[in-house]
């Protein structure tokens, strides 16, 4: 870690004023070194303020600059606006970014959903694609997505009590209406998966409902702003504990706690065609199970899942 990084975690570590003695004796440099790096972090503009006490970190909740991840901040690429976090996410993952690499953005331009539609990501939304290095079989590449759901889900209930549920395959809804997308691109190599970007786009403090009457934001149904910072570092922390020990069959236990589609008459439509039926389970690798109206069941993989009754 260079010096400029070690001032930065030491002023996050400590929130409050950190006098230039102490940061140069825990550096091991001089006092002006010191302050020619303060000096130059500023003039990158990390909002560091001076006072005769010393230095701190500016404290903005909302803020997704690298230098408030603490010792993640080497991992969080961070854009003003890019097209789409994804585009960035892929070129990092072919450059050999290190797993849980995070390209995050305030706007995309070109933002993507599933099935080649357009993701709205005007201001105050939250879009960011994790990169995953998984050691896991292609087979299992799928409930990847479906644990980024889950851990997303479990982030909104317990940090913030909305009742978010799951749509298959991996739409978080509440009160039915969307909140959180998710999108995923993967290479493999071989039979193993090489790294996979997992996309989310939450509706935080945006306004989706002005775009897409199907949407929801945190904001509009909880009536202030979010800071988003803390909904990212809390589903990182989930989902990085997670890729760490990957269990398939924790991921379909999980995200049968928070399904609102089995049970439900369904259609899902996939490039190909439309299958209807009575959606049953979730298969091992996270396909759908469908009761057709002859008895028969089918899963399907992928596609755009609709409710019924
Ligand atoms: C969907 O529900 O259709 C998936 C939406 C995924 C949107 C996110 S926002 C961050 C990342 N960058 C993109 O361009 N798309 C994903």
């Amino acid at each position: 870690m260079g010096p400029k990084q070690k001032i930065i975690q030491l002023l996050n570590h400590d929130g409050g004023v950190v006098s230039g003695e102490t940061l140069s004796a825990e550096l091991g440099v001089s006092r002006v070194s010191i302050w020619k790096h303060i000096k130059g972090l500023v003039q990158q503009g990390v909002p560091i303020q001076a006072s005769p006490k010393g230095y701190r970190l500016a404290t903005d909740p909302d803020s997704l600059h690298p230098y408030h991840f603490a010792s993640r901040q080497d991992r969080i690429h961070f854009y003003e606006e890019t097209e789409s976090t994804m585009d960035e996410a892929m070129r990092l993952a072919r450059n050999g970014c290190p797993d849980y690499t995070v390209a995050v953005a305030l706007r995309q331009t070109r933002g993507r959903g599933r099935m080649q539609r357009v993701w709205s990501s005007d201001a105050g939304g939250l879009y960011f694609t994790v990169v995953v290095r998984p050691d896991i079989p292609l087979m299992f590449s799928g409930l990847v997505n479906l644990a980024a759901a889950v851990d997303m889900a479990d982030t909104l209930k317990s940090g913030y009590a909305v009742a978010a549920g799951l749509k298959w395959p991996n739409d978080i809804l509440v009160n039915e209406k969307k909140i959180c997308g998710i999108l995923s691109q993967m290479e493999a190599e071989g039979d193993q998966v090489g790294y996979l970007n997992i996309g989310l786009g939450l509706n935080v403090n945006n306004q989706p409902e002005s775009v897409e009457t199907g949407a929801v934001s945190l904001k509009s149904l909880l009536g202030r702003s979010i800071p988003r910072r803390e909904i990212l570092v809390a589903f990182l922390d989930a989902f990085e504990k997670r890729m760490e020990s990957f269990d398939p069959a924790a991921v379909i236990q999980q995200w049968k706690l928070h399904n609102l589609t089995l049970g439900k008459r369904v259609h899902v439509a996939t490039v190909k065609e439309t299958v209807e039926g009575l959606a049953v389970d979730l298969d091992a690798q996270g396909g759908l199970i469908l009761q057709l109206s002859d008895g028969t069941l089918q899963t399907v993989v992928h596609g755009d899942c609709f409710h019924g009754r």
